[in-house]
């Protein structure tokens, strides 16, 4: 019997550009979802953009922008990367949704009508330049721990401490840099402390719909029976807050968290009403339907926590499994934006590669464990070209040709005692196992050991020789119209992972849409082709440089800010459980800090193109003295090189010298530019005249 299965990916905040960290999960989410469409279940892939808290608000001001706007023009850009990844959700909606708000009024209501809402007051910092209560990571100041500096108002990053921001001494607001005060403000909790829930979710958490590894953490979060560790979460703020006022308490709005999850419901609710499913038979507390989320590992204590009880408390269905996976490291290390591996989708795509590359490179990397796994280019380069291109698309190749010229263009029926076809048909039902488990590494490899197979049939009869020799037309047209065949089912096999290439082959194979079930049945004798169409193309490691290097030349040509950019990967890798500040403003240096910038006034000596650069100019700087630096400046759109020759400039003389694809760069020179993109153009700094190259500047 077919399944009803809703399966929901976690909904990316609506201010940052989706990456190839954010994409592990949706790529994963996507080929699941596809091997379930294949297998004929009714599935819905549901997803939307998180769009309500303190840092979209701030954003849209900084852009000078409404929040709506902002975030209206973030769905477009996240729907353009999605879809370009070829993941196919049913929905991508928003949580700044009429349905959405219909939800969290719901739950709410529910859940203060069964006595599991609390209204405290709690001391809390304001800002009193700004004008807004701070959330913890726009408060810095010293760890009250270790003393480091600039540490955000939760945790230290130095040392590692878990605190309150009322603990950090020498507080400031990272918005304004004004000292905060205490102030007190009413806020709504949700009792999760309370016997009902730590009851429910000892049970739910404990009941396999978690991974291993996840059921524990949850042990260690719940304390032992009879000491329960759980604390009541905070689910108001106070305006000014982009989000959703809270019925009941006006100036007082549901907290970015409670409505995320919530949006899994409204996006789904929204869908229902376009394609007149029933929602309540997915939602009500006994639906016989299925609940998936994916999600990553650092957001399990929202997903296995707070959002089962809330549903569970509001009279709806809880999930039926949380799916945690891990981080993505590139070549081992943390994505950066220095080394250029903080890889936004868009540059992926725009590089020209090809996003089945990547959705392959995924699935074989791809377990159903909570690990990180891993993109090394070299091994990613050697596997696509190797699996895809010289296995796998090969055995078509070297057989539609002489089907088209020599058969016109109709199949012989296939041998189905061909070992490399029995093969394949056995480990099918295998193979849909480990699909349905999430073990996609597992299943590329019996996927590829069956396309050797597959290979080994097509070196043993050889079908270009045969094409040589006379009278051998019973045996070429065996040999090919078995080699198809044994494609076909392998295109069946990683349908799920490569749609877009199963796609060509079922137009040029002149068959219907696959589905699983196709793996056991052949092409008739007599079924006819259409020509061979070219299916996939090399990677060629050039484009994996490119990539490289647009991700580095995608910074401002005047500041690599390695701040923002850590805190881009940690929200890349959802390793915080709040969101993000994104303060307009860096943090304080003290004039230390500041003096370890040695700025000096340069001469530009020389200035020119850089063939094969997009955004650089070569400059030579004269510091004076016969001191003189190479440095590559992103100021190629604003700049004519021979206009910048003779002018004086200010530069960065002690960045630590950078290797870049097309020589050394001994520097930086300063220019600015709006961030906001809304007065475009690189402005290049000139002191006062009388500056001599090699001047300190500070
Ligand atoms: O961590 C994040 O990126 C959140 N925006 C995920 C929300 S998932 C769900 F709860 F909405
Ligand atoms: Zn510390």
């Amino acid at each position: 019997m077919s399944r009803k299965i809703l399966v929901t990916s976690a909904l990316p905040y609506a201010n940052g550009a989706i990456h190839l960290g954010h994409l592990v999960e949706y790529i994963q989410t996507d080929i699941w979802v596809r091997f379930q469409k294949m297998s004929g279940n009714e599935c819905w892939y549901v997803c939307a953009d998180d769009t309500h808290g303190t840092p979209i608000m701030l954003r849209a001001e900084k852009e000078g922008i409404t929040p709506e706007q902002l975030i209206e023009r973030v769905h477009g850009e996240h729907f353009r990367d999605f879809s370009g990844f070829l993941v196919g959700f049913d929905n991508y909606h928003s949580t700044h949704s009429p349905e959405n708000r219909e939800c969290a009024n719901t739950i709410y209501s529910r859940l203060r009508a069964a006595g599991l809402i609390d209204v405290r007051t709690i001391e809390q910092y304001y800002d009193p330049v700004k004008q807004l209560f701070l959330p913890d990571r726009f408060i810095k100041g010293e760890c009250p721990k270790c003393g480091a500096k600039d540490q955000y108002g939760d945790n230290c990053e130095s040392c590692g401490a878990a605190y309150a921001p009322t603990d950090l001494k020498g507080p400031y607001s990272a918005i304004s840099g004004a000292k905060p005060e205490l102030r007190n403000s009413e806020h709504y909790f949700f009792k999760l402390s309370d016997p009902r829930c730590e009851a429910f979710l000892r049970q739910y958490t404990s009941s396999g719909v978690l991974q291993n590894e996840a059921a524990n953490k949850m042990q260690e979060w719940l304390g032992a029976p009879g000491d329960n560790k759980l604390t009541d979460w905070d689910i108001s703020r106070d305006a000014p807050y982009f989000g959703f006022e809270i019925p009941d308490a006006p100036g007082k709005y549901f907290y970015v968290w409670l409505d995320a999850p919530i949006g899994y419901m409204g996006s789904f609710k929204n869908l229902c009403a376009r394609q007149g499913l029933d929602f309540d038979e997915f939602f009500k507390p006994d639906s016989q339907t299925e609940l998936y989320h994916f999600i990553g590992k650092d957001i399990l204590y929202f997903h296995a926590l707070f959002w089962p009880a809330e549903l569970q408390h509001a009279g709806f269905r809880t999930p039926t499994k949380i799916f945690a996976h891990g981080f993505l490291t590139v070549d081992g290390a943390k994505m950066s934006k220095s080394r250029g591996t903080f890889i936004t989708a868009e540059s992926f795509l725009n590089t020209g590669l090809n996003p089945e590359w990547l959705r392959y490179y995924f699935a074989a990397k791809l377990s159903n464990t909570m690990e990180d796994i891993d993109l090394n280019f070299e091994d990613f380069v050697a596997r696509v070209n190797s699996d895809l291109v010289g296995k796998y698309v090969n055995i078509a190749s070297r057989s539609a040709g002489f089907i088209a010229k020599r058969f016109n263009g109709q199949l012989a029926p296939a041998n189905a005692d061909l070992p490399a076809i029995k093969a394949i048909q056995e480990a099918a039902p295998r193979i849909a196992e480990l699909y349905e488990a999430r073990e996609f590494g597992k299943a590329v490899r019996e996927i590829m050991a069956l396309t050797d197979g597959a290979n080994q049939y097509v070196d043993s009869v050889k079908p270009w020789e045969l094409a040589k020799q006379e009278g051998k037309e019973v045996e070429l047209h065996a040999a090919c119209s078995n080699s198809l065949n044994l494609f076909r089912l392998l295109t069946v096999l990683l349908k799920p992972i490569l749609p877009v290439v199963a796609g060509k082959v079922e137009q040029f194979m002149n068959i219907a849409p696959l589905a699983w079930a196709d793996a056991r049945t052949l092409l008739a004798g007599g079924h006819a082709i259409n020509a061979y169409e070219h299916l996939m193309t090399r990677v060629d490691p050039k484009l994996i440089e490119k990539l490289v290097e647009a991700n580095k030349e995608s910074l401002a040509p005047a500041a690599e800010a390695p701040k923002q950019a850590e805190s881009q990967q940690r929200h890349a890798q959802h390793q915080q459980n709040e969101v993000k500040a994104e303060s307009p403003w860096e943090p304080f240096c003290n004039i230390d800090d500041f003096m370890k910038v040695d700025l000096r006034i340069a001469r530009i000596a020389n200035a020119e193109h850089v063939d094969g650069a997009d955004k650089l100019v070569r400059l030579t700087l004269d510091l004076g003295n016969d001191e003189t630096r190479n440095v590559f400046a992103g100021i190629k759109a604003a700049y004519d090189p021979a206009q910048l020759i003779g002018r004086l400039t200010v530069m960065v003389a002690n960045l630590a010298p950078r290797k870049m694809k097309f020589g050394l760069s001994e520097g930086m020179v300063l220019a600015a530019s709006d961030t906001t993109g809304q007065t475009p153009g690189i402005f290049l700094l000139s002191p006062d005249s009388g500056a001599q190259p090699g001047m300190r500047v500070k």
